[in-house]
């Protein structure tokens, strides 16, 4: 399937269409990953991802609730606006729970906003995004216009191909399913069959919503810089997923799921950086204003940088040695 997507802003195009790659090793007779999808940019050397995180729609009471969603979709597309990403991640939490039934609901109402932004959008799943049936789900996040999402047929994990443009892959993009635990033996097995199936080793991001115990470490151990004002909440992640993501080319991991915590820092080479919370109201504000993270990759050299922003348009990075401890 071929999609076209006009980037609202800028006149170039990008190009978005399924990757055979996954069928095509298949028939080779090599373990088949899931079909990667493509994300064609005019500008390699300026990849943007904006990333969003624990938006959580729906969380607020009835009355509020209206507000609430409202406000968070107007900080969305100021985010946009302003910063012009060739991609918006969407880092999970993004609804709350199935009361009644209503996750399903609760979804297609936060895809129609994400395809409001008209701007190519992907998404890993929190541990707060729950439906009655995950099929459906899948299916109506993959189908949407904009979407690069493509978890259905691996428990919600996938890649994105990021491509210049004579085709060439230059980037990839791994989103995991984190479940409720965090990565897990299930997601390190697809991760290691997905680079075990790629021809072409390619530096890649991984996003995903539950921290890596070793967000926790590079805190304790100084290596981290940033503001802290929350446990690290890990679940149930051992440790172990980090080497295995190394092995396979990821330079650097991007969560949520922790609404005050915003630093980064290096582990065994590969750099853990959480997200800004992009959600409205919900704890936190005061000293988190919220927003989103803004992520620019030269695809050539392999350089990359990224910077907190805020709807208003401030950006944030935390100067060298910077270890701000809020107390809760
Ligand atoms: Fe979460």
């Amino acid at each position: 399937m071929e999609k076209t997507a006009t980037n609202p802003g800028v006149t170039r195009r990008v190009f978005l269409k399924s990757s055979l790659m996954g069928a095509g090793l298949a028939l080779m007779g090599m373990a088949a990953p899931t079909a990667a999808a493509r994300l064609t940019v005019a500008h390699p050397k300026r990849f943007r991802i904006l990333q969003l995180t624990d938006l959580h729609f729906f969380s607020h009471e009835q009355e509020l609730r209206d507000a609430f969603n409202a406000r968070a979709v107007e900080n969305m597309r100021k985010l946009v606006k302003g910063t012009k990403p060739d991609l918006v991640m969407v880092t999970g939490d993004v609804w709350s729970e199935n009361p009644n039934g209503e996750g399903e609901a609760r979804m297609r109402w936060a895809i129609e906003q994400f395809e409001a932004l008209g701007v190519p959008w992907a998404f890993t799943w929190g541990n707060h995004d729950l439906v009655s049936d995950f099929t459906v789900a899948h299916d109506a996040l993959a189908k949407a216009n904009h979407s690069l999402y493509r978890g259905g047929a691996s428990d919600g994990n996938y890649a994105i191909d990021i491509e210049d443009r004579d085709h060439q892959r230059v980037w990839q993009i791994v989103c995991l399913n984190t479940h409720r635990d965090g990565m897990q033996r299930a997601q390190q097995e697809w991760f290691h069959d997905l680079v075990k199936a790629d021809p072409t080793p390619l530096p890649r991001f991984a996003f995903f919503h539950i921290p890596l115990k070793q967000y926790d470490d590079i805190w304790k151990n100084g290596a981290a810089h940033g503001m802290k004002g929350e446990d690290v909440c890990m679940e149930k992640e051992d440790g172990s997923s980090l080497a295995v993501l190394k092995a396979g080319g990821v330079r650097a991991c991007f969560c949520g799921h922790d609404h005050q915590n915003d630093y980064a820092g290096l582990a065994e080479g590969v750099e853990l950086v959480y997200g800004r919370v992009s959600r409205a109201g919900g704890y936190g504000a005061d000293i988190f204003p919220k927003g989103g993270k803004l992520i620019t990759v030269n695809c050539r050299t392999g350089r990359y940088d990224w910077v907190s922003i805020t709807p208003d348009g401030k950006r944030w990075h935390p100067k060298r040695g910077e270890h701000r401890e809020i107390p809760n």
